[in-house]
């Protein structure tokens, strides 16, 4: 088996934790985490259900059906309860797509630069990926057109969109025909919707529209800045029910009781999580404007997600080395190219802008005079 590489912005982040512990000040814009919490609401019933609940093995009925409605309020789509299968995150839930659809020597296509874990986890359950290589000509992001013509067509193929590290977002045409290619070669399709909800271009659709035979994953780590309570979903089609259910059965058993009561609560939360967009909205804005003066001109589209993927190489070959001296210098931690792209990743770095406002305005005061005297 080929190695499972580490996920580099970890060890910027211990870096940036030790070099808090010492005193220093420290802006987090390495993980694609959001720093609000849970919605109050969610919290409270936390609270709640703690003395009132036994808190064992469980799958909550009325969290799966509050997911059903969401398909059918955000997109027009009807799902079955049935088909949901609840998870600790996307984590698990890719596993569990991956290890219940598809068999050792399998090849999954994937973009590239692309979420660290699709490669790693590919690669952990024996599986070969296969990356597509997405620059500025294709909106960094899989296209109908570079799937059809893998030869020979690969087993599986998981879609990103909005992306990580990119927030590049895949139009609704693409995504009709990337679900029509597969269609026609049998391509099984994994879309990871992690990112759905935030987005700065509009609404996005789910795969689901244009191929139903897909599986999906979602996860409250992001829109509904959850990470830590670990609870996600895999929406599998119903001639994979039972197989699906199997694999869960004894690879992972329930999510938290916990999480699931409290992520039933966020999910009606709308105020406190369209302000969280308006925060990023705001973040986005201004690193767009700052990019100019950081001599940062190549960037991918941040149509959504919190991410500014950026071009570095006029200024490195080693982005590893570069964000560990900029987080050293600046105490802005930000995460490495490579860990997205192991080919092209060592001119690129990605910038998080799941912050406050006040961070981004300072971590922006901080690292502008720092990217200027590279440039010079
Ligand atoms: C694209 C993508 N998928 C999945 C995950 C994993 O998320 P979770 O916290 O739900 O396991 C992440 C985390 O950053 C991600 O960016």
């Amino acid at each position: 088996m080929s190695e499972i590489e580490p996920f580099r912005a970890i060890a910027i982040s211990r870096l940036a934790h030790a070099l808090k512990a010492e005193g220093r000040s420290v802006i987090h814009m390495e993980f694609g985490q959001p720093s609000t919490g849970a919605p109050p609401a969610a919290i409270a019933e936390a609270h709640r259900v703690l003395d009132a609940d036994s808190m064992g093995y469980w799958e909550s009925a009325p969290l799966k059906a509050r997911i059903a409605r969401l398909y059918e309020e955000r997109y027009g789509v009807m799902v079955s309860p049935d088909q949901l299968l609840l998870t600790n995150g996307a984590s698990p839930a890719l596993v569990l797509g991956l290890s219940s659809r598809f068999s050792p020597g399998d090849r999954i296509a994937m973009a590239r630069p692309g979420y660290v874990a699709y490669r790693n986890t590919v690669k952990a359950l024996r599986m070969v990926p296969v990356e597509i290589a997405c620059g500025p000509d294709e909106h960094y992001q899989l296209t109908a057109a570079a799937l059809d013509a893998l030869e020979p067509a690969p087993a599986g193929v998981i879609i990103a969109s909005p992306a990580n590290p990119t927030g590049s977002v895949i139009a609704s045409e693409e995504l009709a025909a990337i679900a029509g290619v597969c269609a026609a070669k049998g391509i099984q399709i994994l879309s990871d919707e992690i990112y759905h909800g935030l987005s700065y271009v509009g609404p996005q659709p789910s795969l689901l529209q244009f191929a139903p035979e897909a599986m999906v994953i979602n996860s409250f780590s992001k829109y509904w800045s959850m990470a830590g309570w670990r609870l996600g979903w895999l929406l599998v089609p119903h001639d994979h029910i039972e197989r699906a259910r199997a694999f869960i059965g004894n690879l992972f058993l329930t999510p938290p009781s916990l999480s699931q009561h409290a992520g039933l609560v966020a999910m009606d939360q709308h105020q406190v999580l369209e302000g969280h967009i308006q925060t990023y909205a705001r973040n986005r804005d201004l690193m767009l404007a700052a990019l100019p003066a950081l001599g940062l001109k190549s960037i991918a589209p941040p149509d959504g997600a919190f991410y500014i993927w950026a071009d570095i190489g006029h200024l490195t070959d080693d982005s590893v080395a570069f964000c560990e001296q900029l987080l050293r210098d600046t105490g802005v931690a930000t995460a490495p190219g490579v860990d997205f792209d192991p080919v092209d990743g060592h001119r690129f770095m990605r910038f998080s802008f799941a912050v406050s406002t006040p961070e981004i305005e300072e971590a922006l005061r901080r690292i502008t005079p720092w990217f200027g005297s590279r440039a010079a």
